[in-house]
């Protein structure tokens, strides 16, 4: 598990609203192509090249280096701005919803720590700068973790009143069917002339999900607000959120809505939505009265604002039906030519290959993390890694040394592997933990 820290809340909410774990079905619907596995022989090992590019610009490399090529190839893929991709489809929807708000969509993915960071508010010793979490191409710059890393210079622009901002964004994390390094997140920005406050932000509540007052101890207004701006604020938000959402799942009739209390160093009060999906309540996006501070950074003193971070693969798994999340890097034909631009249809799965499993046990050092091991398996076998599970764990009574079994599921989604195949890989996935992690194979 990654340490989840941008919220108070553990786990698959906050950060990694990742969107927000699968109440979606462990259905798998292989297809074909995705990523190649990686050629072995080309593991990430400090290469003889002391830089990392990142979309034809170098950065030079340092002891807090972690991207690897494999990551960084996917920064050239742009998925969100593919035709007829369902990313992109989706985010044409939301845009349309959004109808006088500026479209950003093309802000590069390697950012300061002091874009995706400081300008946020972030602690120096938050959780959230850990190399485990974090892909850091070098001390001072990362592959964004998320769209808020743009916020100051597009609020600085006051370009716009309303902003929609979509990018492809990184994070270390564990291997799964909902989990993927790289996913794409739309940012929504929206700002009000502070002294005419009450005339640009009203919006009617009645009949919407917005109950109950803004100010409360856990999820308190501003210092730098009176209660009535936090409120108009807040209020103007989750309405335009409602609305949007309510449009998304228009075949739903009824679609229940919840906001959940959360915490955001950059927002507040901060609030999670989750809607009520064929039984499950699903997490769809994180949002709030963004922090005086940052507008007064930004040159937007004299306006205040509120801001939304959405998971576009979480929504479209399940707008489209599409069970594993490896699906939206296919280049298959099978996959891609389902979908077309301005259509929401349900993915056809075409056949599943099998499954192989394979396990993996050693001692671990102090300082071990479950995401680097994942890092490794990421890196050598590529996409044919479906999912990396820690099934046991334990501690020697005498010698204090902890010792980790992995299970790695390996599939492909184009076809069927070998077991010879899949040995060698897992061979290779041993190797490069013992030699780069340190651990001691068992
Ligand atoms: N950036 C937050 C995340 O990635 C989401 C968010 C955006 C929250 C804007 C509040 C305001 O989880």
């Amino acid at each position: 598990m990654t340490t989840r820290w941008l919220g108070h809340r553990p786990i698959a909410k906050v950060f990694s609203n990742r969107f927000l774990l699968p109440q979606i079905s462990r259905r798998i619907a292989p297809i074909c192509q995705t990523w190649p596995c990686r050629n072995l022989a080309s593991l990430n090992t400090p290469a003889a090249d002391d830089t990392v590019e990142i979309l034809g610009q170098r950065f030079p490399r340092d002891k807090n280096t972690n991207v690897t090529t494999t990551i960084t190839a996917k920064t050239a893929r742009l998925l969100h701005r593919q035709p007829n991709h369902p990313i992109n489809i989706l985010k044409r929807r939301i845009e349309a919803h959004f109808k006088n708000y500026k479209v950003v969509d093309s802000m590069n993915p390697a950012v300061t720590t002091q874009q995706n960071f400081d300008s946020l508010l972030f602690s120096a010793d938050h959780p959230g700068r850990a190399p485990t979490d974090t892909y850091y191409i070098n001390s001072n710059t990362v592959l964004r973790t998320h769209t808020s890393a743009h916020q100051s210079e597009v609020l600085k622009t006051r370009e716009a009143e309303g902003y929609l901002l979509t990018a492809d964004v990184y994070r270390r994390d564990e291997i799964d069917v909902s989990h993927y390094p790289v996913f794409h997140q739309m940012e929504g920005l929206r700002t009000f002339d502070r002294k005419n406050l009450e005339a640009e932000a009203v919006v009617n509540v009645a009949g919407t999900s917005i109950k109950g007052a803004v100010l409360s101890e856990t999820n308190p207004v501003q210092l730098a607000h009176t209660t009535r701006e936090a409120e108009l604020v807040d209020q103007h938000l989750r309405h335009s959120l409602e609305g949007m959402v309510r449009d998304l799942f228009r075949e739903e009739k009824d679609l229940e809505i919840r906001w959940i209390e959360a915490y955001f160093p950059f927002t507040s009060p901060s609030w999670e939505m989750e809607v009520l999906y064929r039984g499950s309540w699903l997490e769809l996006l994180g949002c709030g009265v963004i922090q005086q501070k940052i507008m007064d950074d930004a040159n937007n003193a004299d306006r205040v604002g509120w801001a939304f971070g959405l998971g576009l693969e979480r929504i479209a798994m399940v707008m489209f039906d599409i069970p594993d999340i490896r699906l939206f890097w296919s280049s298959d034909e099978r996959f891609l030519s389902q979908f077309s631009s301005g259509q929401i249809v349900k993915f056809q799965p075409f056949s599943k290959y099998p499954a192989c499993y394979k396990d993996v046990s050693f001692w671990c050092n102090q300082g071990f993390h479950d995401n680097d091991f994942a890092e490794i398996v990421r890196d050598v076998a590529g996409d044919m890694a479906e999912d990396v599970k820690l099934i046991d764990k334990f501690e020697h009574p005498k010698t204090k040394r902890v010792s980790r079994c992995f299970r790695i599921n390996y599939r492909s989604m184009d076809r069927t592997c070998t077991n010879e195949e899949v040995d060698k890989i897992q061979d290779e996935v041993r190797r490069v933990a013992a030699t780069t992690l340190g651990v001691e194979l068992r």
